[in-house]
């Protein structure tokens, strides 16, 4: 059977990880996320994680050879597809990863990249409200809450606001995104391959979009 491979990309909070996730849950596709890869080595108290921590404190991109590791370890899975949260997030990245498309995918695997946009001033607002589960679960005070407050409805963990998610570090992500983006729309519109998603509809809305453009494409 065919494989399918989904890349998400967009601003920090733009949903990316919200819309994977959900994703994630309606096929058998495995997700691989380097925020959520980082978070369980920080947890872990890892060498790796020490070092991501403090690149992602300071609102920074995690050195190339720490991300590669790690998402060439996730790369081993078996799986009928793959969905792609932030990663590649710059050029080295994305050559790395078509590199590696180029030795494991066939003829009629599928790769397309999903582009969820969301204006800087929303982000900021979505940012400053997000709590986290240490299970992978992100919520909204306003527009996704848990039914229990600071409580995980998944796994009864107790939620928390991430350490890059202060105003300061949120301005610095976004400055490094804007810098280090353009070259993801470029290419896969290049390639026919992209799918642009307005990230400012509701949560189920984006995802309704979502698997549409997925079924118009037969991925689904
Ligand atoms: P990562 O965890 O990937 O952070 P990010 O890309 O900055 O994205 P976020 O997780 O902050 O946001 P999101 O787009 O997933 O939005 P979410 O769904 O949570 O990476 C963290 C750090 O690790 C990076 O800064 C970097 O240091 C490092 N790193 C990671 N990958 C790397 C790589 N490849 N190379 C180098 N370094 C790397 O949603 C946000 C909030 O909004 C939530 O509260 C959610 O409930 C809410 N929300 C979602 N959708 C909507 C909606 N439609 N309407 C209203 N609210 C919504």
């Amino acid at each position: 059977m065919p494989k399918t491979i989904i890349i998400f990309f967009g601003p920090p909070g733009s949903g990316k990880g919200t819309q994977a996730q959900m994703l994630a849950q309606k096929t058998e596709w495995k997700k691989i996320s380097t925020g959520d890869l980082f978070r369980a080595e920080i947890a872990a108290g890892t060498e790796a994680g020490k070092l991501a921590d403090k690149y992602i404190k300071a609102g920074k991109l995690v050195p190339d050879k720490i991300v590669f590791g790690l998402v060439e370890k996730s790369l081993k899975q078996k799986t009928a597809g793959f969905i792609f949260d932030g990663f590649p997030r710059n050029k080295k990245q994305l050559n790395e990863l078509l590199a590696f498309f180029k030795k494991i995918l066939k003829k009629n695997d599928q790769v397309y990249a999903l582009e969820v946009a969301v204006s800087d001033e929303e982000i900021k607002q979505r940012l400053s409200q997000r709590r986290m589960c240490a299970c992978g679960k992100v919520y909204h005070l306003v527009y996704n809450p848990p039914i229990n407050k600071d409580i995980c409805d998944i796994c009864g963990g107790r939620l928390f606001i991430r350490n890059d998610d202060k105003p300061k570090v949120i301005t610095h992500r976004l400055k490094i995104y804007h810098s280090q983006s353009k070259f993801m729309t470029d290419y896969w519109q290049k390639q026919g391959r992209l799918i642009k998603i307005d990230g400012e509809q509701p949560i189920k809305k984006i995802h309704e979009e979502i698997m549409e453009k997925l079924s118009e494409l037969k991925l689904i």
